[in-house]
């Protein structure tokens, strides 16, 4: 096979170089290669293509758009018409009073604004050493500058020099972690914590019992700004339309991308609650200097419209929760499997099977893929998480062949030399 030219993200290029594997085209939870071969696609590509596949509704909305009005900023005092609508509407669903909404297009972009506009709002109230920002080991949050210092997975800040200071990490499911840290630096010196409500890339870790509701509690005692980050959790996976509905809190801050356009287009953003709005919408001068270029750009609001329209309409919003019962019962049974030490389950349309040991990720990865199921691979873990049009049956079949790559994998000579006990055929 020829080498390629293309630098894949997070990928060993040294392998990929001659291994690619080439996506042709796709029509609702399925994709086809380029020599034909169909497969489920359990990730929803990267957790993001939750109205499935091949819309013709968004192509026809992007392809107006273009023909309206192709491209345009945002800056100063200019806008567009789908722009206003997308933020109006982001404002009107978010569980805030009044909030606004800043554009980027993508997560990573979104979370350096939110970073940011923590730091820069609490200058604008006259707490400037407010700059520290807590997060979660174990959470990702992307990987521009702030994201790639506030992820919690080491293994993502290594070997990049030195990174953004004011930053610092608490155990992912600890209510108290969070509260001693914000003592060890005084809340006058914190400017906000960023959370997942369920942690995804950095492995599928659901909140534990109260959790939530506790950490939030934590940030209103110490003025500590509540950033949500639902980039992964929004937009039907946890059952609504940003996640953090479930357990009744009222954040601060929410990044949000990926779902609020199934990443037909790119478009990410930040919700900024009216408290954290105000000083900039109220004080002349007080500027947030911060903007990438295709802040508001008006085909990637359009296509994001189009499928809040589809999200709505056919009740895909509360899908996540309607299905995690499903999901959960798909893959929890795989626990008692000699190679797998934990499945994470339970909480939307997202889940995680954990391996031991997990040096056979990559092969029962590329087992499942054999037989037809592309999902992720998350370090010692493997995760699933199909767009929310998936049937029931679809969920039985990723489990299905779960279970079947498990099986051979443990048959391999890979498996057989990694099993702990030497148990081979499958279950214990
Ligand atoms: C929770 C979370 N935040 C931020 C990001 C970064 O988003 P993007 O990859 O669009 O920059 C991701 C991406 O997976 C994410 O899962």
């Amino acid at each position: 096979m020829a080498d390629t030219y293309l630098w894949h993200p997070f990928s060993d290029m040294a392998v990929v170089r001659q291994d690619e594997l080439s996506i042709r085209r796709a029509d609702g939870v399925w994709l086809w290669d380029d020599d034909g071969k169909r497969y489920l696609d359990g990730s929803a590509s990267l957790w993001y293509v939750n109205v499935g596949h091949g819309r013709q509704e968004i192509a026809d909305a992007v392809a107006a758009q273009f023909a309206e009005l192709g491209t345009y900023n945002t800056f100063g005092d200019i806008t567009n018409e789908p722009a206003n609508r997308l933020a109006q509407r982001l404002s009107e669903l978010a569980p805030m009073e009044d909030a606004r909404v800043f554009l980027t297009t993508g997560g990573g972009e979104a979370i350096d604004t939110a970073a940011k506009l923590a730091r820069r709002y609490w200058a604008a109230v006259g707490m400037p050493s407010r700059q520290h920002l807590i997060s979660r080991i174990a959470g990702y949050h992307g990987t521009n500058g702030f994201g790639t210092s506030l992820g919690g997975m080491e293994a993502n800040r290594t070997a990049f020099g030195a990174l953004i200071p004011h930053t610092s990490y608490v155990l992912h499911d600890s209510v108290d972690a969070l509260e001693e840290e914000i003592r060890r630096l005084g809340a006058d010196n914190v400017a906000a914590f960023f959370m997942e409500p369920v942690i995804g890339a950095g492995g599928v870790h659901l909140p534990p019992e109260g959790y939530v509701q506790g950490v939030a509690e934590v940030c209103e005692a110490n003025g500590v700004l509540l950033m949500v980050d639902s980039v992964i959790c929004g937009f039907g996976r946890l059952g609504n339309w940003f996640g953090i509905e479930r357990w009744g809190v009222e954040p601060d801050l929410i990044t949000f991308a990926k779902g609020v356009s199934s990443g037909y287009l790119p478009v990410g953003g930040v919700v900024a609650s009216w408290r954290v709005a105000e000083p900039f919408w109220s004080e002349p001068g007080t500027t947030l200097r911060h903007g990438p270029t295709y802040s508001g750009h008006p085909v990637c609001a359009a296509a994001a419209l189009a499928n809040l329209d589809i999200l709505e309409r056919e009740g895909l919003v509360t899908r996540g929760a309607e299905l995690e019962g499903v999901l959960a019962d798909a893959l929890t049974p795989l626990a008692d499997h000699p190679l797998v030490s934990e499945v994470r389950a339970g909480i939307g349309l997202l889940a995680a099977v954990q391996l031991e040991p997990t040096t056979l990720v990559p092969e029962v990865y590329r087992r499942m893929r054999d037989h037809g199921v592309l999902t992720r691979s998350l370090g010692g873990a493997i995760a699933v998480s199909p767009p929310l049009t998936v049937s029931e049956e679809e969920i039985d079949l990723i489990g299905s062949t779960f279970r079947a790559a498990l099986d051979e994998t443990l048959e391999s000579d890979a498996g057989r030399m990694a099993s702990p006990s030497g148990v081979t055929g499958g279950r214990p």
